[in-house]
């Protein structure tokens, strides 16, 4: 059976790309597979949040996992820090990864050109943690989106460099869940490119209705074809990537065909995009609320999960101690 392992920063409410990048087809997989799903709150401490703030943000988190779907009873969903054996693993991992390939990943650069008063030690080996966190259950499935493409390769090379290096075959190789297609990138509403938190231009799972509709119909576009079949600049191609996410076949090929013969109106392709978009969010945004008031079940779902994933960090990490000689006498 397959082990499938995601799992997403806590910095904030959940937006759409997180749900189609990964916890979509993460639910998907529950019953499928040995699945685990974390909340990753060491790799938050990278941009230094407020102590007050970090626990209502796991919370929150946790809360709109369970209200995707994702079942604590079929998949252990746990906090990253509830399993130290990974920031162990991490380290051991570390002395194999080289200065110069860290410092080369694009989401490094990225943050050092972004925040260059804070480039501390932890951006340079996130990957390194983020390896460790899906290589402690050894999982050979990863969903995630297409921002995080390059960290998955960059796992598979950790795993393959430890194997080479202590003559095992210990390591899988992980890949991203739908590894024959290319991974999602839902782009944000502003005309830039992806939807994130530090981005500013989410659609949150707990938005309600009418801010739904507000950010939609604010969406930036263009002032339309010219001439038929002409290619989309990306603002439109922008919005109709996320209706491929959220609509049917036959309202996607209706707009695709009304902006070919230069008949679109974007006031239209925005108010069912807006109402589609409602569809996905309203159902989770209502469970959202129904647990947020359970403290008793949030509590037990955070327990045992914590309890099922130590069974198998622990496993790994005795095993990898073993191969790189540290025994016990
Ligand atoms: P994070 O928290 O930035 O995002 C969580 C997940 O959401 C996906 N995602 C998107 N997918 C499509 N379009 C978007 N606009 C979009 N924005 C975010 C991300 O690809 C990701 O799958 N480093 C990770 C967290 C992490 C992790 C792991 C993930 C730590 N350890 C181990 C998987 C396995 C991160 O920062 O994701």
């Amino acid at each position: 059976m397959e082990t499938v392992l995601s799992g997403i920063r806590s910095t904030g409410q959940l937006h759409l790309g997180n749900y189609f990048g990964a916890l979509k087809n993460f639910v998907r997989m529950q019953h499928e597979a040995n699945c685990f799903f974390f909340i990753a709150d060491y790799h938050s401490l990278t941009t230094h949040p407020d102590p007050a703030n970090l626990h209502d943000n796991v919370r929150s988190i946790l809360i709109e996992y369970l209200a995707a779907g994702l079942d604590p009873d079929v998949a252990t969903i746990y906090i990253q820090s509830d399993l130290p054996q990974v920031a162990e693993l991490s380290l051991l991992l570390s002395m194999h990864a080289y200065l110069g390939e860290l410092e080369r990943t694009a989401s490094f650069k990225e943050k050092v050109r972004k925040q260059p008063g804070n480039i501390n030690a932890g951006l340079l080996t996130y990957p390194v943690l983020m390896a460790a966190d899906i290589l402690i259950h050894r999982a050979t499935r990863v969903p995630v989106g297409k921002d995080q493409e390059q960290h998955l390769e960059l796992t598979r090379r950790f795993a393959r460099r430890f194997n080479q290096i202590y003559g095992v075959e210990y390591f899988p190789e992980s890949l991203p869940y739908n590894f024959n297609q290319e991974l999602v990138k839902i782009p944000g509403l502003d005309g830039s490119g992806k939807m994130g938190k530090s981005e500013g231009n989410c659609i949150y799972l707990s938005d309600e209705d009418s801010v739904i509709r507000k950010k939609v119909m604010k969406a930036v576009t263009d002032s339309g074809p010219t001439e038929p079949n002409s290619p989309m600049p990306d603002v439109i191609a922008n919005l109709f990537t996320i209706m491929k996410a959220v609509s049917t076949p036959d309202t996607l090929s209706y707009f695709t065909d009304k902006w070919n013969s230069c008949e679109i109106r974007y006031g239209d392709l925005k108010k069912q995009l807006a109402e589609d978009i409602i569809k996905t969010i309203s159902p989770i945004r209502e469970r959202i609320k129904d647990i947020s008031s359970n403290e008793a079940y949030l509590s037990k779902v955070v327990k045992e999960g914590a309890e099922k994933a130590r069974v198998s960090a622990n496993k790994t990490l005795s095993e990898v101690r073993e191969i790189m000689g540290i025994k016990p006498f």
